[in-house]
């Protein structure tokens, strides 16, 4: 991800993910679980964007499942693809494990690149990972909208014209309740528990094996 520079609004955006965070520091006698807790962070908000598919889907349209909410941009050449392989792979593994608690579980992919990605790129992008994962886009101030919504920060990076750019990006694999409250940070980036293999997505079954009841 290239630079980006955080202005006094952005620092404030992200003080509620901050606080959340360390007020669950501290103890060093704590689970990883509980250190990556979001609970009662003011993160999500009700939205309608447009799904793979062209279909107009909103925030409710998963009441009653447990959303794992990953943003990026389908042109991003490293961490999305690798931390989106990672979701799914856990993904998959806790499917074939438990297949009901699964069932309550909806993986959705938001570009913050809505210029770029229209509903038929995602299309493309998400089926290459899993039939389960749904992506959404919008236009620019939706995307923004939902962007600050849950807290997350993004900007052009490395501009050569109007269709050659990165997009710098938070990196927040979130986990919400069926009622759409944050519970956790997903370790995707985690080389693993002491429980788990190094560098796999098992700390990542391992995180919904926690949460995902
Ligand atoms: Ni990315």
């Amino acid at each position: 991800m290239a630079g980006y520079a955080m202005n006094k609004a952005l620092i404030s955006l992200m003080s509620p993910l901050l606080l959340a965070l360390s007020a669950c520091g501290g103890g060093g006698d704590q689970s990883s679980f509980e250190q990556g807790a979001l609970a009662g962070a003011s993160i999500g908000a009700p939205f309608t964007l447009t799904d793979q598919d062209g279909k107009k889907v909103s925030w409710d349209s998963f009441k009653g499942k447990y959303r794992l909410v990953y943003f990026g941009y389908t042109y991003c050449p490293d961490v999305c693809p690798v931390d989106l392989q990672r979701i799914m792979q856990a993904y998959a593994k806790f499917e074939k494990q438990s297949p009901a608690l699964a069932a309550k579980l909806q993986p959705i992919f938001i570009t913050v690149d809505p210029e770029r990605d229209t509903p038929a790129v995602l299309k493309n992008y998400v089926t290459a990972f899993s039939s389960r994962l749904i992506g959404l886009t919008g236009t620019p101030e939706e995307i923004a909208k939902v962007a600050k919504d849950f807290v997350v920060i993004y900007g052009k990076a490395d501009e050569k014209g109007p269709k050659d750019y990165l997009i710098s990006h938070s990196r927040t694999p979130y986990l919400f309740d069926p009622d759409g409250k944050p519970i956790a940070l997903v370790p995707v980036d985690d080389p693993g528990t002491k429980d788990v293999d190094e560098g796999s997505p098992d700390a990542v079954l391992a995180a919904l094996d926690h949460w995902v009841k």
